[in-house]
């Protein structure tokens, strides 16, 4: 099997990146961890990777002058390595659109609620403020605009009564750890594509 190079974006604790290392410790795993890029120094999420044995860059934004070339420099290096698909995991900064359409089926990001509901920040306050009862995460090919995109997998979380943004978010983050290595595992493996702006194929 010719596993898929991947780069991974992160900016702080690399929980799902940490989620990615494990599942691509499994020699039949589609999928190969080749890059893991930081735009903050000493982000928890670039420990993990050097554990694990990853090469690690520290590309920090305030380095250039605008977003256009913070991004080229990403992608150089993303190429450099070889990589074939990007992963965002945590990355918090928007991309150009020149990046986004550079990277075009290529990119996945995951976030933390069902999408198309709650895009953006503060989503798990945000969800128990509209008293929803069910919420979740999505894995999500990326598109210029934020939190958008063809939806590769989605996981639903309960709600429970006394939740806090904290407790909702920790319940969340375990199933995001299940969802991210399933979806890469679903992308890198070709058994799902974008066909027209929807994912289709085979659930494994
Ligand atoms: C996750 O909740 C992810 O969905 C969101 O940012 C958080 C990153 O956590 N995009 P971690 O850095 O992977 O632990």
């Amino acid at each position: 099997m010719t596993k898929k190079r991947i780069g991974v974006l992160i900016s702080g604790r690399g929980s799902n990146l940490q989620a990615l290392i494990d599942a691509a410790e499994d020699p039949d795993y589609p999928a190969k961890i080749v890059l893991v890029i930081s735009n903050v120094a000493g982000a928890q999420g670039l420990a993990r990777a050097d554990a694990a044995g990853i090469p690690t860059l520290t590309i920090s934004h305030k380095d250039y002058s605008s977003r256009e070339s913070f991004d080229t420099a990403i992608t150089e290096a993303l190429e450099d390595a070889g990589a074939e698909l990007l992963c965002n995991a945590g990355f918090m900064r928007l991309h150009s659109e020149s990046f986004v359409r550079h990277w075009w089926n290529r990119h996945l990001n995951i976030h933390p609620s069902l999408l198309p509901d709650f895009k953006g920040l503060d989503t798990h306050a945000r969800v128990l403020e509209a008293g929803e009862k069910i919420t979740g995460c999505t894995v999500h090919f990326v598109r210029p605009e934020m939190d958008t995109g063809p939806i590769v997998a989605q996981a639903e979380v309960p709600v429970l009564p006394g939740d806090t943004p904290e407790t909702l978010a920790t319940r969340v983050l375990e199933a995001e750890h299940r969802l991210y290595p399933h979806a890469l595992r679903l992308v890198a493996s070709g058994a799902v594509h974008v066909e027209g702006e929807a994912v289709v194929g085979t659930a494994l």
